[in-house]
């Protein structure tokens, strides 16, 4: 597949070059969690307060990324791969150039984060958004569970399609028992320690 092909990473600036310049380092903090568990509200808040503290950020969202580059996937197993892998492909693109970058997808299965762990080696830094299925269900910001309850959509995380929780995350932040502004604090401190030039 990568015959013919002659890239030149070696050659370009380097991570360390464009580190140098923002005063941070690149990193990349992967959001994992249930439709609803509050990837997006972490991701957003976590964003501003980065930026409102001088960091240059990046925020890629399942949603936002669905609706571009990703619009040609389904829900299926597969596409939820490929899903992850252009995700994460864009992500490491980002970190090496030095910016903070919050990725918020769903990334339901072990295969699946593995994946971006792979992709994005010692950048990757996971933090799972805990939130039982049943307080998810009950929020259900979008409306999007009672239309899987209700058979309208299909492969739906948690009801017919699967979420396995992560084994051994950087951070566990348990969104049903935090409030929002205690979730954004023990984020931010653990994260600003990781991207501090
Ligand atoms: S992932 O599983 O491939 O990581 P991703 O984070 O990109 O998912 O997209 C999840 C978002 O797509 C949800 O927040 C929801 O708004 C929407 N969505 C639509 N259909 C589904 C589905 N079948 N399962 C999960 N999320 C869905």
């Amino acid at each position: 597949m990568v015959d013919n092909i002659h890239p030149i990473f070696n050659q370009s600036l380097q991570a360390a070059d464009k580190e140098k310049k923002l005063t941070q380092k690149g990193l990349v903090i992967w959001m994992v969690g249930l439709s609803g568990s509050g990837k997006s509200t972490l991701a957003t808040g976590l964003e501003n307060k980065l930026h409102e503290a001088g960091y240059h950020t990046m925020l890629l969202d399942g949603d936002n990324l669905r609706s571009g580059i990703n619009s040609n996937l389904s829900f299926s197993d597969s596409d939820r791969l490929e899903n992850i892998r252009r995700a994460s492909e864009i992500a490491k693109l980002f970190a090496n150039n030095g910016t903070v970058t919050i990725c918020s997808l769903i990334s339901p299965t072990k295969q699946i984060r593995e994946l971006a762990s792979s992709i994005l080696g010692d950048k990757y830094y996971e933090v799972f958004v805990n939130c039982p299925l049943k307080v998810c269900e009950e929020r259900d910001v979008k409306g999007l569970y009672a239309k899987a309850r209700n058979g309208e959509i299909k492969n739906f995380t948690g009801i017919d399609s699967p979420f396995e929780d992560p084994d051994n995350p950087n951070l566990e932040i348990k969104t049903d028992l935090l409030s929002l502004n205690d979730s954004l604090d023990l984020l931010f401190e653990n994260i600003v320690s990781k991207i501090k030039y």
